[in-house]
C-alpha cells in the first residue's frame, strides 16, 4: 500500500466518523427555531434544516418564506411522522414532494398559496391518516391525488377555490364515497354553483362526456368529391380528382385502420365519381369535362373496374354534381350541369337484355340556362322532391307526378340566393335542408306547412360545402371553408338550433362524409387543394 493510498483511506475513516457523530452530537440547533430531541419548530425561517438527528419525527415550519417543495427534500429525515409547512409561500406541489417518508401521519400544509397539485404527490404515504391543505388557492385536484393514502382518517380541504365543474367530478364522487372524514367543502364556483356542498352534488351520467375530431389519415390526392360506399364488408372510397386526370378508389384496410389504393380509374378531368350498388353489382359514374362521361362496373374476376357504358351526354357540357337515388324501386341519377348552355338531366336504369338495353339511359331534361350546382332528392309525406340549386337563381322544387312519371316545376325556394350545395337531413323527424352559401350567409331551413323556411343562417367564407352528419345521437353540421377553418356546429335538441362546437382545418374542401367501420366513427373530407382527409370523432371524458 503506497502512502498516499493509506492517507485517503484514513480520511475517509475520519471523515464517515465526524459525519456520523455531527449529525448527532453536534447538531445546531438552526436560528429561527426551538429544537428538542424529537421535535423542530422554526418560525419565520425559509430553509428546511439540512442536518438533522434521526430522532426527529416532527417538523413544523410556520409563518415563513418557503416558497418550493423540491422532490425528495425531506428525505433526510425519515423517521418524521409530522410535517407542518402552515403560513408560507407554497404555491405548487409537485410530483414525489414527500417521497422518502414512509412513516409520515401527519400533513398539514395550511394558509399557503398552493393553486396547483399535481397527480403524484402524495405518492408513498401510506401511513397518512391526517391532512390539511386548509385556506389555499386551488381550483381543481387532479384525479386519484389521494390514491395512496391508504390509511386517511380526515382530510381538511376548506377554504379553497373549488370548482364545481367536469374537472372535479371525480372529487365530488370520492368525496361521496371516502370513508375519511372530510369536513365540508363548498364550490367557490361556476356561479349557479356557488355555496353548494361539493359531496351533495348530482352527477347525471354522461354528463362530463364529449366528442372531438382528431386527425387520422392524410391522403395525398387533391379531390372534387369523395363517394363512401360498401360492399361484400368492405368499404371504399371514390374521389373525382382531375388534377390526377382519375376517380381514385381506395379501400379501407382493417388492419392499419386506413384507407389503402385499390383501383384507379383514368380519364380526362374527372369531376364526378358515384357509386351505385345495383343487383348485386357495383357501378361508378364518372362524369368528366371532357371525353363525355361513363359508367364502370367492379370486375370480379380483374379486380377491377372496368368500363361498362358510355352515357348519353349530349345536352350537357359542365357536370357539377350526380346525385343517386331510387324511387318506387326505379333507380335514377342526375347529372347537375353548371353551364349556361347545358341541361341537369335525369338518368333512369333499364334492363331490358333482349334489346341490348342494360344501363342507364337519359330520361328527361330538366330546367335549361341555370347554371345548376346540386341536387338533392328528398322524399315526405309520401311524396318525391328533387331540390335543384343554381347559381343564378333561388333553388327549385320538382315534384315526381306519379301519373307523368316526369318530374314538373313544383315552386322555389325564396329569398336565398346563389346556392352551391343543398344537403336533406332529418331531426326528431323534421325535415331540413342546408343550403351553402359561397360568402354571405348559408342557411338551415326547416319543411312546416308544405314549404321550407329559415330557421338559422350561418356565416360563410368561401363556403362550397354545408354537410349534415350523425354519429349515433350527435347531429353535426361542417360548414366549410376555402380561407379558413372548416367549422362544425352541433345540433342542441333544447333550441333546435346548432350550436358552435369544433374547428378543424382541411384545405379548400368539398365534401364531407362519414365512414363507420371497426366500431370507430370518422369523417372523410376531400379537398380541392390539398390533402384529402379522415378526421376521428372521438368520445372525450371532460372529467379526466
Ligand atoms: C409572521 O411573520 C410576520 C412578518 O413576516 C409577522 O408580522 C407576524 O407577527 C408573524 N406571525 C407569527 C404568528 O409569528
Ligand atoms: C369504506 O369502508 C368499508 C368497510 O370497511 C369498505 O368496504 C369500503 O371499501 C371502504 N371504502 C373506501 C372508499 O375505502
Ligand atoms: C392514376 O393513373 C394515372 C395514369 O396511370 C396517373 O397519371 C395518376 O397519377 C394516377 N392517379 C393516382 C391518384 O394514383
Ligand atoms: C338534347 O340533345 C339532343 C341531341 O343533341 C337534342 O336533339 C335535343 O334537342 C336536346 N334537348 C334539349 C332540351 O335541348
Ligand atoms: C345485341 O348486341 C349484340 C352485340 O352487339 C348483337 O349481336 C345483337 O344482335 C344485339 N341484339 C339486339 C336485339 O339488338
Ligand atoms: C300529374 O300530371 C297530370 C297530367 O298532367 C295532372 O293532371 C296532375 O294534376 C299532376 N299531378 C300533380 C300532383 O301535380
Amino acid at each position: 500500500m503506497t502512502s498516499t493510498k493509506r492517507w485517503l483511506l484514513a480520511g475517509f475513516a475520519l471523515l464517515y466518523i465526524c459525519g456520523a457523530v455531527g449529525a448527532k452530537r453536534n447538531f445546531k440547533c438552526p436560528s429561527g427555531c426551538s429544537c428538542s430531541k424529537e421535535t423542530i419548530i422554526c418560525v419565520g425561517t425559509s430553509h428546511v434544516p439540512r442536518t438533522v438527528p434521526n430522532e426527529i419525527n416532527s417538523l413544523s415550519m410556520v409563518n415563513g418564506s418557503i416558497a418550493e417543495i423540491t422532490e425528495g427534500m425531506f428525505s433526510l429525515m425519515p423517521s418524521l411522522q409530522l410535517l407542518l409547512l402552515n403560513a408560507n409561500s407554497l404555491t405548487t406541489i409537485k410530483d414525489d414532494a414527500f417521497s422518502g417518508l414512509p412513516h409520515l401521519e401527519y400533513l398539514f400544509i395550511e394558509g399557503n398559496k398552493i393553486e396547483t397539485i399535481t397527480k403524484n404527490s402524495f405518492r408513498g404515504l401510506r401511513d397518512l391518516t391526517h391532512l390539511s391543505l386548509a385556506n389555499n388557492k386551488m381550483r381543481f385536484l387532479p384525479r386519484d391525488l389521494f390514491f395512496d393514502l391508504d390509511s386517511l382518517l380526515e382530510l381538511d380541504l376548506r377554504g379553497n377555490s373549488f370548482q364545481c365543474t367536469c374537472e372535479n367530478k371525480w372529487l365530488m364522487t370520492w368525496l361521496k364515497n371516502t370513508n375519511a372524514t372530510v369536513s365540508d367543502v363548498f364550490c367557490a364556483g361556476p356561479s349557479d354553483m356557488k355555496g353548494k356542498r361539493l359531496s351533495d352534488l348530482p352527477i347525471p351520467p354522461g354528463e362530463c362526456i364529449s366528442t372531438d375530431f382528431v386527425r387520422h389519415q392524410s391522403i395525398p390526392i387533391q379531390s372534387m368529391s369523395a363517394d363512401i360506399f360498401s360492399f361484400k364488408e368492405d368499404i371504399y372510397v371514390a374521389m373525382a380528382a382531375p388534377n390526377s386526370n382519375s376517380c381514385v378508389v381506395m379501400e379501407w384496410d382493417h388492419i392499419e385502420m386506413n384507407f389503402r389504393k385499390f383501383d384507379n380509374i383514368t380519364g380526362k378531368s374527372v369531376v364526378g365519381c358515384k357509386s351505385v350498388l345495383i343487383d348485386n353489382h357495383v357501378l361508378i359514374i364518372v362524369t368528366q369535362l371532357f371525353g363525355g362521361s361513363h359508367i364502370y362496373k367492379f370486375d370480379d374476376q380483374q379486380n377491377k373496374f372496368t368500363k361498362f357504358q358510355t352515357i348519353e351526354v349530349f345536352n350537357i357540357s359542365k357536370p357539377n354534381d350526380i346525385e343517386v337515388f331510387q324511387m318506387d324501386g326505379d333507380w335514377y341519377f342526375v347529372i347537375v350541369d353548371s353551364s349556361k348552355a347545358g341541361l341537369s338531366t335525369l338518368y333512369k336504369w333499364t334492363d331490358q337484355p333482349d334489346r341490348n338495353e342494360t344501363g342507364f339511359y337519359s330520361y328527361q331534361f330538366l330546367h335549361e340556362w341555370f347554371r345548376d350546382t346540386d341536387a338533392e332528392y328528398v322524399e315526405v309525406d309520401g311524396k318525391s322532391y328533387l331540390i335543384l340549386a343554381s347559381r343564378s337563381q333561388p333553388p327549385v322544387i320538382y315534384l315526381w307526378n306519379k301519373s307523368t312519371l316526369k318530374f314538373i316545376l313544383h315552386g322555389e325556394i325564396p329569398s336565398v340566393d346563389d346556392v352551391v350545395a343543398v344537403k336533406a337531413f332529418r331531426e326528431e323527424d323534421e325535415l331540413y335542408l342546408a343550403l351553402t352559401c359561397y360568402i354571405g350567409d348559408s342557411k338551415v331551413l326547416k319543411w312546416t306547412n308544405k314549404q321550407f323556411t329559415e330557421v338559422q343562417t350561418l356565416p360563410s367564407r368561401g363556403a362550397m360545402i354545408l354537410q349534415p352528419f350523425s354519429f349515433s345521437d350527435r347531429h353535426y353540421l361542417a360548414l366549410g371553408s376555402d380561407y379558413s377553418f372548416t367549422q362544425i356546429y352541433l345540433w342542441d335538441a333544447e333550441t333546435k338550433t346548432f350550436h358552435k362546437f369544433k374547428d378543424i382545418y382541411v384545405q379548400s374542401p368539398r365534401s364531407f362524409t362519414v365512414v363507420t367501420t371497426d366500431r370507430r366513427n370518422f369523417i372523410f373530407s376531400s379537398s380541392f387543394k390539398g390533402k384529402s382527409m379522415v378526421f376521428e370523432h372521438i368520445i372525450v371524458d371532460l372529467s379526466l
